[in-house]
């Protein structure tokens, strides 16, 4: 399935986490630039009609998934993480850095794995432990399965994390639900593994709803693609997630981090959700 028609908003994710402080110059772009400037009065009009902005979204649920993947480190011994579709997210950057120990894949589609590889390279960017490789999520075998990279790149001995983050739902439920069933069972070859990804689900008040779906049908249009929004409640996506394959699931709320963490405050329910499932 070629899907590399959604790889050109990593520029826009990935400015975001620029302009926020969290990232480092060379991740950004002047094209990246453009895209953040030409997208700042669709953000006004989310915050006047929605409550909160694109970019809130994107600080709140990259803030969150930090956090659970510090407490893993720090609490639970993780001690490898594979970010799929990582795009220019600087986390493999940083956190490599910041705990050494740590085996930290980063995978994309082919080009954008090029793109972060020589960005990587040029910048001294890579950590001691660190590494960039093409991966397809619905391919298999090599040479960019998911089950090639998570059999030949990961370490087995190694308590786990895989990431996805800003993927999910741009795939209709049963295309993306192969791929979380995959990587249940997959997941079940390490000592322990978590699966950690940010998802939006159906939103409940009529008039939001009408404009996420215009919101959904623009972004569908850019990236010639249909987004989706797989469930209608947090419950529904634990159980969701259970049929998948996976025994344990938190779904975690931005509200419930409000007084933990530096993140926005959606006005009214937020939207996204941060879902952290054991394999
Ligand atoms: C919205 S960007 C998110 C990038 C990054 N995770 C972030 O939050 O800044 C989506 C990413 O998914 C990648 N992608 C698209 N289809 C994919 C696939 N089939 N397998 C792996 N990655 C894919 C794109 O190349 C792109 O980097």
């Amino acid at each position: 399935m070629d899907t590399s028609s959604i790889s050109f908003t990593a520029l826009y994710t990935g400015h975001v986490w620029y302009k926020h402080g969290m990232s480092a110059r060379f991740f950004t772009s002047p094209r990246a630039d453009l895209m953040y400037n030409a997208v700042r009065p669709i953000n006004f009009v989310g915050e006047q009609l929605l409550g909160m902005s694109l970019g809130d979204m994107l600080l709140q649920r990259h803030r969150i998934m930090d956090h659970r993947i510090r407490q893993l480190i720090e609490q639970e011994g993780v001690t490898q993480i594979l970010e799929i579709a990582c795009g220019l997210s600087p986390r493999g950057y940083t956190f490599s850095r910041q705990y050494p120990h740590l085996h930290y894949v980063e995978a994309d589609l082919p080009g954008m794995a090029t793109r972060k590889q020589s960005l990587l390279l040029r910048h001294q960017g890579f950590g001691p432990n660190h590494k960039v490789v093409a991966c397809n999520i619905f391919e298999s075998g090599e040479p960019n399965g998911l089950d090639h990279v998570l059999a030949n790149v990961l370490e087995p001995g190694r308590p786990t994390i895989i990431i996805t983050e800003g993927l999910v739902n741009y795939f209709d439920l049963p295309t993306i639900s192969g791929f979380w069933q995959k990587l249940a069972q997959l997941g079940r070859q390490f000592p322990a593994a978590w699966y950690i990804t940010d998802l939006v689900p159906e939103v409940k008040e009529f008039h939001k709803r009408v404009l996420v779906s215009a919101a959904q049908k623009a972004l569908g249009v850019m990236t010639q693609s249909r987004t989706n929004l797989h469930f209608r409640s947090d419950v529904d996506v634990e159980r969701g997630f259970r049929q998948c394959g996976f025994p344990s699931v938190t779904v975690h709320r931005p509200e419930d981090f409000y007084d933990v963490l530096d993140i926005p405050r959606s006005e009214g329910e937020s939207y996204v959700r941060v879902v952290e499932a054991r394999c």
